[in-house]
């Protein structure tokens, strides 16, 4: 012992060890109050929660075989869902031969009680499992697409969604959610746009940074929190054509400025773990590259465990960097990826190929002991069965508290894309309860797809579909519901009985758009139209001249031209999870006035993808009058519908912006202020967009950038001076070395409701 310390392997750290490890779990407790108090006997001053931590780890690294060390670098499927080939059915036994220290998709307290048992009881060290589950928006309580809860702008509703599903999940014996996703994308075909949170590097940060700290709380070992995984790391959401797992190829300066934001807030929020994506990233899989060590280690900072994608290591000899599943362990390994989802090429090639000499075992120590200390923090240590109480699982599955979030979270994602007069009055939001509504489409009566991608553990028996919403909010029509047709094919049989209910009633509510399985992972879309026959659906309703609103629910943007062009009143649901229904119909019928706003533009057509507000200028912009500029022959280079946008059923104004001075050093502060008005009959909230654009730099820069916003209330007739406020800091980009730099120069900087609609004023920003 030196200085108090315990070193692997020596006697002192054997000889508790060796005592304790025949009264297995409930030894741990009694190893670190024993641990603790020879730490502290032996040194000056009280050991901090760290010193701890190291101490105990240490002791048990010290004795471990290397097979147990690769056990807590294992993590294999349970076998109740797989998104991958390669299901070994042996982890049972792995489990007690202690080389499998770590289980997913196994849930509710029953179950996982059953493994931690074999874990605790039946393995040498008794070393406790962790258990990790893709807890993406909601456990057995689904809130919405994390896509649509962006569409709220508000980061705190994120962070409680994020903090309800922990303590739901918690409760089910999880400990660890593979959540949140911070892939930025700008391609609507990659159906996985749908768990992040957009197209905006500020909007994706703010949003991945509240879902960490919203999973994670302030204490991991409280038992309402699970650890958060930041991924897919990295770049993982511009996958070459839009097609899921595909190569990625882009600038360093994009990849830094665009893509990096989200991933580094999450580390920047103390995010515990994090996990290396499917794709390459400029030649390298992300699984065995440099992006882990170089950036996500040294220089974020990044301290907690890094686990790979489902089969992830042995896909590196398909990606034609790996000869074998051997050398593939050993890239990843030297890559710095402490645990292997589901290959189980560590479990099998790792012990030969340091005995070998190939690699050294001190790699392996270290992520063993990466995992040990999540394992630590988690209090699994103290009590390996605390996120195992079938009691308190009955209390906090489908609490009241979270089917009340769920309606909040679903009415605030939803966005409001056309209400414009139908017979000289507007449809939406209906305030006379109607006498007959017919309500037709796939989404009619759904609990299933209106929980989105992901729902892994989502409960449909809690599911209030839209039916239901509509029948709690419009108690006195009489409701008549068909399908019309489904997500698939080209059956119109069903089309006559939607007509028919359709011009038997008052109003027709056509409810449209993906089911679950056509967005999400592998579920990329070369054309993203209405799938179906839903189009011609809407078409012969529409025929009927009957009153129509459109709710459209979806995972990702929909090229929806035709349904914009000519059906009157048009709500974007997105996915809104369990209370869905009564999300919607609270919007319909204006107990909500809808507030979303888009974070992801809506294009014409796939052909103008990949579509950003963000763009660069060229040296040829887009001039009507000149064919030789930058535009297409056959559509017009504006979006459907721009990133920001979204109404209300009140009539927002902004005016007045102002700026406290036009010029700026690098150490003042820019106080931009704007009036925002509610010149319409409903009190409204709203999201007040703040953009800027370096107008020459060294390098070129996108015409607009998000660089605040906030979401106000507003009674109707009211109005409010919002005041942003902008430093140097805020203007900072990579210059052409690839510094993080303000340049000084002249300034636009823009406010307004959406990214198509600003107000601008200049500044100057002065040496
Ligand atoms: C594959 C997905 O890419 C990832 O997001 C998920 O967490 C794992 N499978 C585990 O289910």
């Amino acid at each position: 012992m030196k200085n108090g310390r315990i070193t692997p392997g020596s006697n002192l750290a054997k000889g508790p060890f060796h005592f304790l490890k025949i009264m297995r779990a409930s030894s741990y407790v009694i190893l670190i109050l024993l641990l603790t108090w020879i730490g502290q006997a032996g040194c000056s001053g009280p050991q901090t929660g760290t010193e701890k931590r190291e101490r105990f780890v240490d002791s048990l690294l010290g004795e471990m075989t290397l097979e147990e060390k690769i056990g807590q670098m294992t993590l294999y499927t349970s076998g109740w869902t797989i998104t991958g080939p390669a299901l070994d059915s042996n982890y049972r036994q792995y489990i007690i031969d202690g080389r499998c220290g770590n289980i997913f998709n196994a849930h509710t307290v029953g179950y996982n009680m059953e493994l931690q048992k074999l874990a605790v009881e039946e393995s040498r060290l008794g070393i406790p499992l962790l258990f990790g589950y893709d807890v993406i928006h909601g456990h057995r309580t689904i809130f919405p697409i994390p896509l649509g809860e962006a569409s709220s702008w508000e980061p705190a509703l994120a962070e409680r969604s994020a903090a309800l599903s922990a303590r739901e999940a918690a409760a089910s014996g999880l400990n660890w959610t593979f959540s949140p996703v911070a892939d930025l994308s700008r391609d609507p075909r990659w159906g996985r746009i749908a768990e992040g949170s957009g197209e905006d590097p500020l909007i994706g940060a703010r949003f991945t940074e509240a879902r960490v700290t919203g999973y994670q709380g302030s204490d991991l070992s409280d038992r309402n929190t699970l650890a958060a995984c930041l991924k897919h790391f990295a770049v993982y959401g511009a996958p070459e054509a839009g097609r899921d797992y595909n190569t990625v190829d882009l600038s360093k300066r994009t990849i830094r400025e665009v893509y990096m934001p989200p991933y580094q807030s999450a580390v920047e929020a103390g995010v515990a773990t994090a996990m290396a994506s499917f794709n390459e990233i400029n030649g390298q899989p992300a699984t065995s590259s440099r992006y882990i060590e170089d950036i996500l280690r040294q220089e974020w900072g990044f301290e907690g465990v890094l686990v790979t994608d489902y089969g992830a290591i042995a896909e590196l000899v398909p990606h034609g960097v790996a000869a074998d599943s051997a050398h593939a362990g050993e890239l990843a390994l030297k890559a710095g990826v402490d645990m292997d989802m589901q290959s189980g090429i560590y479990m099998k090639n790792t012990t030969r190929m340091i005995r070998e000499g190939i690699l050294e075992e001190a790699i392996i120590d270290e992520a063993v002991r990466r995992v040990l200390r999540l394992k630590y923090d988690l209090g699994l240590f103290e009590d390996p069965y605390r996120y195992l109480d079938a009691e308190r699982e009955k209390e906090v599955v489908h609490a009241q508290e979270l089917l009340d979030h769920a309606l909040e979270a679903g009415r605030r994602s939803i966005v409001l894309l056309k209400n414009e007069p139908f017979n000289g009055k507007k449809l939406l939001p209906v305030l006379k309860q109607p006498g007959s509504i017919a309500l037709i489409g796939p989404m009619a009566d759904n609990e299933v797809d209106i929980m989105g991608s992901w729902h892994a553990a989502g409960d449909p028996g809690i599911v209030v579909t839209l039916a239901e919403g509509l029948k709690n909010r419009f108690p006195g029509s009489e409701i008549k519901t068909t399908e019309g047709c489904g997500f698939y094919g080209k059956d119109r049989s069903g089309f006559s009985e939607a007509v028919r209910l359709a011009n038997i009633s008052d109003l027709v509510i056509l409810a449209i758009g993906e089911n679950y399985v056509q967005s999400g992972e592998a579920a990329s879309r070369s054309d993203i139209g209405l799938p179906g026959v839903q189009q011609q659906l809407a078409d012969a309703i529409l025929k009927t001249g009957k009153p129509v609103v459109t709710v459209i629910f979806a995972g990702r943007p929909l090229t929806i031209n035709r349904i914009d062009e000519n059906l009157p009143a048009v709500l974007w649901a997105w996915q809104p999870g369990t209370r869905g229904g009564d999300a919607v119909a609270d919007v319909l019928s204006g107990a909500y006035n809808p507030s979303g706003k888009l974070t992801v533009t809506f294009p014409r057509n796939v052909g103008q993808i990949p579509i950003y507000y963000s763009t660069k200028n060229s040296g040829r912009p887009f001039d009507a009058d000149n064919k030789y500029t930058s535009k297409y022959l056959d559509v017009p280079n504006e979006p459907l519908y721009p990133f920001g946008y979204g109404l209300s059923y009140s009539e927002i104004r902004y005016s007045n912006l102002e700026l406290n001075t036009h010029e700026i050093s690098f150490t003042d502060t820019l106080q931009v202020s704007v009036t925002v008005s509610n010149e319409g009959p409903y009190a409204a909230e709203e999201i007040v967009q703040l953009y800027t654009r370096d107008l020459i730099g060294s390098v070129t820069r996108p015409v607009k950038e998000l660089k605040d916003f906030t979401k106000i209330k507003l009674a109707a007739g009211e109005k409010q001076v919002v005041t942003f406020f902008l430093t140097a800091d805020d203007l900072r980009f990579y210059d052409i070395d690839m510094n993080f730099i303000a340049e000084p120069g002249d300034f636009l900087v823009m406010t307004g409701p959406h990214s198509a609609d600003l107000l601008s004023a200049e500044f100057k920003l002065e040496k």
